[in-house]
This record gives structure tokens, sequence and C-alpha cells, in this order.
């Protein structure tokens, strides 16, 4: 399996323009999973959604891409605030990497 990044801004020519970009699981040429952040207005990086086919989960492919985007944050990013909104299959990963407790969010929906 490859993980292939995409619009990141240390390696886009004009990182200005967005403010979103993440990391692509590849197995066997198919899209298997992806990861992504954001950077925030006040400066911090937002660590976004995640998801891995049914068909590959249980197989570590989140826990690489998460690894992944740590390695390239905390390699380019040293000192800056990472922030994340969690869902129950996302949390434990998370409390396992040791990141803080902040407050319980809730979620609301209308049709429009
Ligand atoms: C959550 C999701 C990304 C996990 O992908 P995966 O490749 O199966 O996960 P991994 O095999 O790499 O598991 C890594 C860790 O994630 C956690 N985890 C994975 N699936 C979980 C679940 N269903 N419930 C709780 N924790 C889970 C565990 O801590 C696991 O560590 P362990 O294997 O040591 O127990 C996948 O189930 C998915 O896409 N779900 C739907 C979308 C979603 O909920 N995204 C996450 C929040 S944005």
């Amino acid at each position: 399996m490859n993980i292939v990044s995409y619009r990141l801004p240390t390696t886009t020519p004009n990182p200005s323009k967005h403010n979103d970009c993440g990391w692509v699981a590849i197995d066997d040429g198919v899209e298997v999973g992806w990861i992504t952040m954001t950077f925030k207005p006040d400066n911090s990086i937002r660590f976004e959604d995640a998801f891995v086919h049914p068909d590959h989960r249980g197989k570590g492919i989140y826990r690489k891409l998460w690894d992944t985007r740590w390695e390239y944050v905390t390699a380019n990013f040293k000192g800056r605030k990472i922030h994340a909104y969690c869902k129950p299959p996302s949390v434990n990963l998370y409390k396992e990497k040791e990141f803080t407790f902040v407050e319980n969010v809730v979620l609301v929906e209308k049709i429009a």
C-alpha cells in the first residue's frame, strides 16, 4: 500500500490559494482510504475527516494515514497547536496519541 499526499503547503507552488490538504491510501492502484487537515486563520491546524473503505478496515490503514500526517506536521510545523473533532471510531487513536480532552460537541441537522 502506498500513501500519496495532495496539496501539501510545503510542496504546492502557491499554498496561499488553499487551506486544506491530505493523504490518500492506494492499494493495488485503488484508493482505499484518505485523511485530511486544514490550516485555520488563528494559525492552528485542524485534523479533519478520515475514511477507510469498509472492505479494508481493521488492517491498520487509518493508523498509517494518521501517522503519516503526524510525521509531516511535526517535521514542518513543530510547535503549532493542533485540534480535532473526534467521532467514536476515531477518539481512541487520539487518546492513544495523548491529545487532551477539551469539550463534547453536539451534532445538529435540518432539511432545507
Ligand atoms: C474510523 C476508520 C477510519 C478506521 O479505519 P481502519 O483502517 O479500520 O482503522 P485501523 O485499523 O487503522 O485502526 C487504528 C485504530 O483506530 C481505532 N479504531 C478503528 N476503528 C474503530 C472503531 N470502529 N471504533 C473505535 N475505534 C476504532 C482503534 O484505536 C484502532 O487501533 P487498534 O487497531 O490498536 O485497536 C474507519 O472505520 C472509517 O472510515 N469509518 C467511517 C468514517 C469515520 O468514522 N471516520 C473517523 C472520524 S472522521
